[in-house]
C-alpha cells in the first residue's frame, strides 16, 4: 500500500525547497544505507505530491533494524533536520523508518536561523541512540565523496524544478540552496563528533 504525501499550498519557495530536502534526504540516506523510504514525485489527478510506501504502525526500540536507526541519530543531525521526533520513526514488518525530511539541510530557514543552529544539536528525538552508535554513524557519513553528494542534491533539485511546484523555486534559487546544502553537509560533517547530546 502506498502514502501520498500532498505538496503544501502556500505561495512561499519553502513549499518547494521543502520537496527538494525531502528527495535529497531519502537520496543520501540510502547511499549511506540509513532507513529512510524511497521517495516518488507524482500528479495523481491534478494534486502533486509525494508517494512512499505507507507505515502502519508506530516503531519502537523492538525494531529488527535498531542498530541502523541508532545510527542514523548522525546522518539527522548532519543534515540539520530539525523536525526529528518521536513521531516521525514508523515501521512496517518490524522496520523502521525516519518519515519527514522536509524540514532538512535550508527549507523553511532563513539563513540566519541557519547560523543560529549550525553548532547545536538540532533534533528532538534521539533515535534511543547512544554515543557507541551515534560515532559509528559519524565515521560513516566522513567516508561520503562530495561530488556524489553534489551529484545528488543537483539531481534532487532539477526533479523539484521539473516538476514546477512552485513560481518562487527558479534555477537561480535551486542553485544557491545545492550550494548552501552542500555547505553546511561539509561543515556540519566536521562538527558532527560533538553534536551528540
Ligand atoms: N509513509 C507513511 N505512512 C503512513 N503514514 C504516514 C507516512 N508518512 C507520513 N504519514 C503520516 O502523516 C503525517 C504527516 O506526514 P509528515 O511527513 O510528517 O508531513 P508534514 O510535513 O505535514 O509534517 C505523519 O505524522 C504520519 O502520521
Ligand atoms: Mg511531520
Amino acid at each position: 500500500m502506498k502514502f501520498f504525501k500532498k505538496v503544501k499550498k502556500e505561495k512561499d519557495v519553502n513549499v518547494a525547497l521543502e520537496i527538494f530536502s525531502e528527495l535529497a534526504s531519502s537520496r543520501l540516506a540510502q547511499r549511506l544505507s540509513y532507513p529512510l523510504l524511497t521517495l516518488e514525485l507524482k500528479d495523481i489527478n491534478g494534486e502533486k505530491g509525494i508517494e512512499m510506501e505507507y507505515l502502519g504502525e508506530r516503531a519502537t526500540r523492538g525494531a529488527k533494524n535498531l542498530q541502523k536507526v541508532k545510527e542514523a541519530l548522525a546522518f539527522e543531525e548532519w543534515i540539520l533536520n530539525v523536525d526529528l521526533k518521536e513521531e516521525h520513526v514508523l515501521a512496517k514488518d518490524g522496520f523502521a523508518y525516519i518519515i519527514d525530511h522536509g524540514h532538512s539541510l535550508t527549507a523553511w530557514k532563513p539563513l540566519y536561523y541557519v547560523q543560529q543552529i549550525i553548532d547545536s544539536s538540532v533534533t528532538r528525538f534521539n533515535l534511543w541512540s547512544d554515543q557507541e552508535s551515534f560515532m559509528e554513524g559519524v565515521r560513516n557519513i566522513r567516508g561520503v565523496n562530495y561530488d556524489e553528494v553534489r551529484k545528488v542534491l543537483l539531481d534532487s533539485a532539477k526533479e523539484v524544478l521539473d516538476a514546477n511546484f512552485c513560481k518562487l523555486m527558479t534555477s537561480q534559487v535551486a542553485e544557491e540552496n545545492v550550494e548552501l546544502s552542500l555547505r553546511i553537509l561539509k561543515y556540519r560533517a566536521r562538527i558532527l563528533d560533538h553534536l551528540y547530546n
